[in-house]
């Protein structure tokens, strides 16, 4: 049968005659010394999804979460007095780690080396034999991190002074944002991989159908048809730096009865549990840098892909519940929603890593982007964007100091 093609019914929801169409370079992709400058122009001064509320479920629950390119490790607290507060994880003394778990509940802090106490909102309590030093306890605080929350994700900035709120930089996207199953979420389930590949190849790799029927034949088949072959997407969105599809939903999919039954059942749930129209479109979210998340109370789905090395990440992927697994059928509904996620996520890996091995050869000067692949050149816009201006600001400043 012939192939057609489905660009006819893809509305664009802006011009997007600003992406361009030109080839893009490859060695943003693999090259050290552009890795080295995402790091400062991007991930060390914009907001990134580090956790979930609960995560913080009570007054005394706190986190810790690295952010290794940036050698960060950030505890996250929420006080006594309910706020949820983040500080480098840094004892103010001489610098030691303070807290070596990942999570737990307590309202006070002490520093293994000397013993200096903090409160859960980063005042210094107590210190042995205070008296000797030159400052001022007031002056000891730990050092804090800026941190929000939209949809009850947990947002961080590690810029001292953030050069925007996070609901500026989410812009009308937050108030979609808070009717995702995320804003209802109780608990979620986990599962994290690491690949060798840069982040935004891996990224790129979820923004882009072209590959669904060759790589996803069988798990994806129900995400093509006929009528869309490739699966592509109803609409794109551009909103600002982030960017949004609306996924395909084929109407001729005939699920095998195993399928229809979890169906069945993670409809009825996600009804019980308030995550919204389960016929509704299925709004698929990449909000920049790393993050994305699915608008769909059947697949309430974010994955984070956080850069490791110029060629290596991890991706963090969750589906957010409301309540614990009470009965047989919501666990079986929840654990075939995961196991779903990590059979396509399988069949994914050898691919980037592939294309990984190929581009780090420098055999390219430049990869290609089609129209059905504008959110892939979206992000490499918006990283250039930002890796040019920081560029160009160190250099200003660099001239600035002859
Ligand atoms: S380094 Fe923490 S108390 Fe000395
Ligand atoms: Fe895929």
């Amino acid at each position: 049968m012939e192939e057609s093609s489905t660009q006819d019914h893809i509305e664009l929801d802006e011009d997007t005659a600003d992406l361009g169409t030109s080839p893009i370079p490859a060695a943003p992709y693999y090259q050290p010394d552009y890795f080295a400058l995402e790091v400062e122009a991007i991930f060390r001064r914009s907001w990134l999804q580090i956790g979930h509320v609960c995560e913080l479920p009570e007054p005394g629950s706190y986190i810790v979460r690295e952010i290794e390119i940036a050698d960060a490790s950030i505890l996250i607290t929420r006080g006594r007095d309910d706020v949820i507060r983040a500080f480098h994880n840094v004892c103010t003394h001489r610098g030691t780690q303070l807290v070596s778990e990942c999570e737990g509940s307590r309202s006070r802090f002490s520093c293994p080396y000397h013993r200096w106490t903090f409160a859960d909102d980063g005042e210094l309590l107590s210190a042995p034999d205070f008296e000797r030093f030159y400052v001022d306890k007031a002056d000891c605080a730990l050092t804090p991190v800026a941190v929000d929350v939209c949809a009850r994700l947990i947002f961080v900035n590690l810029d001292a002074t953030p050069q925007e709120s996070l609901a500026e930089f989410l812009g009308p996207l937050a108030t979609e944002l808070e009717e995702l199953p995320s804003a209802q979420a109780t608990t979620f389930s986990e599962y994290t991989y690491e690949i060798e590949a840069n982040w935004k190849l891996t990224y790129d790799n979820f923004q882009e159908n072209y590959h669904l029927r060759f790589i996803h034949p069988r798990s994806g088949a129900a995400a093509a048809g006929p009528q869309n072959p490739f699966g592509y997407p109803v609409n794109f969105g551009f909103h600002g730096t982030h960017r949004t599809q609306t996924i395909w939903s084929n109407p001729d999919a005939r699920p095998l009865p195993f399928q229809g039954l979890a169906f069945v059942k993670g409809a009825e749930l996600a009804m019980r549990d308030g995550f919204g129209d389960v016929t509704r479109a299925k709004q698929y979210y990449a909000i920049f840098p790393n993050l994305f998340l699915l608008g769909s109370p059947m697949t309430p789905f974010s994955q984070c892909v956080i850069p490791l090395s110029p060629t290596r990440s991890r991706g963090v992927i969750r589906l957010y519940w409301n309540g614990e697994d009470d009965c047989a059928s919501r666990r079986f509904a929840r654990e075939y929603a995961m196991a779903t996620a990590r059979d396509i996520h399988s069949e994914d890996r050898a691919v980037i890593e592939a294309g990984q091995r190929g581009l780090n050869s420098g055999a390219l000067t430049h990869i290609h982007f089609q129209s059905q692949e504008i959110l892939c050149r979206h992000l490499f816009q918006e990283v250039n964007r930002r890796v040019e201006n920081w560029r160009a600001e160190r250099d200003a400043a660099g001239r600035a100091l002859l």
